[in-house]
């Protein structure tokens, strides 16, 4: 049996999570709590890092607690301290991760630092038990990337943003829109009620032969359209969602599509390889629809790990742990790990 305690702090929340594997059964989330900063940012239309890294201290000894009362496990018991240590906002990373230094030396257990990027990676073998190689589709509001996971510390990245992430141009439009933070929720709301064939707007980077992803461009179409009907009723706020809405899609399904296409040259053997969709952006309805068809498309598994647990969590950090210390590679000069902002 082996127990991992985990901690994430990269970004807005505070998390921490004790999960538990024994032997070949199923790995189990014991506990798994997060406390969202959405409001203490919600004013300022985004996440601010110095008021991110004062709520992280203040909450973060007290979220360590709960997590360890709900999963009824006593720290003594904890087999590691698995921490994010990078990427994300240094405050919060320093605040994570020395936190996790103190509790590891205090019960002399070892330490574990884990890539944030990893955890996302990572979850649908703690959720789904997929085997690898799988192709991971994350999208949030600091991260759009492709990423074929072919092993645990084996990850390539196929696909980046070169400009804004897709969360963040949810959240832009939205405030463009005078919707209310965060914008991914509100702008699907929104679109529900819209005509998505009234703008037309660009695709970005569709057909090109460049995996990446960009979105500013058809932020900026979002704005010029705002603009020149001004002042907006709803229904022109709900038109607009949904056209953009519907580019996003159409523009993520081309790249995604390219992907698929490059998984099954490059990484053949499985008859029914997967797509696993991570991140808070995939909690939306048309995105995901648009995906799954193309994977139905394309002979693929259609993979959305529960959303509690590919919006950022301290399960898939702690069970991130559990893999690393399963493959023999927990690092074993953890204590002196520095945060890293961009890793
Ligand atoms: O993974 P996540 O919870 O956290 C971080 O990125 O830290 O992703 C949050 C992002 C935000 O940009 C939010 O607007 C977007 O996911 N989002 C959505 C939806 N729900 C959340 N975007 C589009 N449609 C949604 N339903
Ligand atoms: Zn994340």
């Amino acid at each position: 049996m082996i127990r991992v305690l985990g901690i994430e702090t990269s970004c807005d929340e505070t998390a921490a999570s004790v999960v538990a594997l024994d032997g070949a059964s199923a790995p189990e989330i014991l506990s798994n709590v997060v406390l969202s900063q959405i409001e203490e940012h919600a004013a300022f239309g985004g996440v601010v890092p110095e008021i991110a890294a004062r709520a992280h201290v203040e909450a973060l000894d007290g979220i360590v607690e709960a997590a360890l009362a709900d999963s009824g496990v006593v720290l003594g018991d904890i087999d590691a301290i698995a921490a994010t240590a990078g990427p994300g906002l240094v405050g919060g990373l320093i605040v994570g991760l020395m936190t996790a230094k103190a509790i590891a030396a205090a019960a002399n257990k070892p330490l574990i630092a884990i890539n944030h990027l990893e955890g996302h990676a990572l979850t649908a073998r703690l959720t789904d038990g997929l085997d690898f190689p799988y192709l991971l589709l994350l999208v949030s509001g600091g991260h759009t990337q492709i990423v074929a996971v072919r092993g645990v510390g084996d990850y390539q990245r196929w696909a980046t943003t070169i400009d804004d992430a897709l969360g963040e141009a949810f959240d832009k439009t939205a405030k463009m829109l005078g919707l209310p933070y965060p914008g991914g929720p509100n702008v699907e709301k929104a679109a529900a009620s819209g005509n998505a064939a009234r703008f037309a707007f660009p695709r970005p980077m569709k057909g090109s032969a460049q995996p990446d992803f960009s979105f500013s461009g058809l932020k900026t179409a979002v704005r010029q359209a705002a603009t020149a009907i001004a002042p907006l009723s709803d229904q022109d706020v709900a038109d607009i969602c949904a056209s953009f809405q519907a580019a996003v899609a159409d523009a993520l399904g081309d790249r995604v599509g390219r992907a698929l296409n490059r998984f099954r040259q490059e990484l053949p053997g499985k008859a029914d390889p997967a797509l696993v969709v991570a991140g808070g952006v995939a909690a939306n309805r048309t995105i995901k629809a648009t995906l799954e068809k193309l994977c139905v498309q394309a002979g693929f598994q259609f993979v959305a790990p529960p959303l509690k647990l590919c919006t950022d969590n301290a399960a898939m950090i702690a069970w991130a742990g559990i893999e690393r210390l399963r493959a023999g590679m927990a690092e074993e000069n953890a204590a002196d790990f520095v945060p890293r902002s961009r890793w």
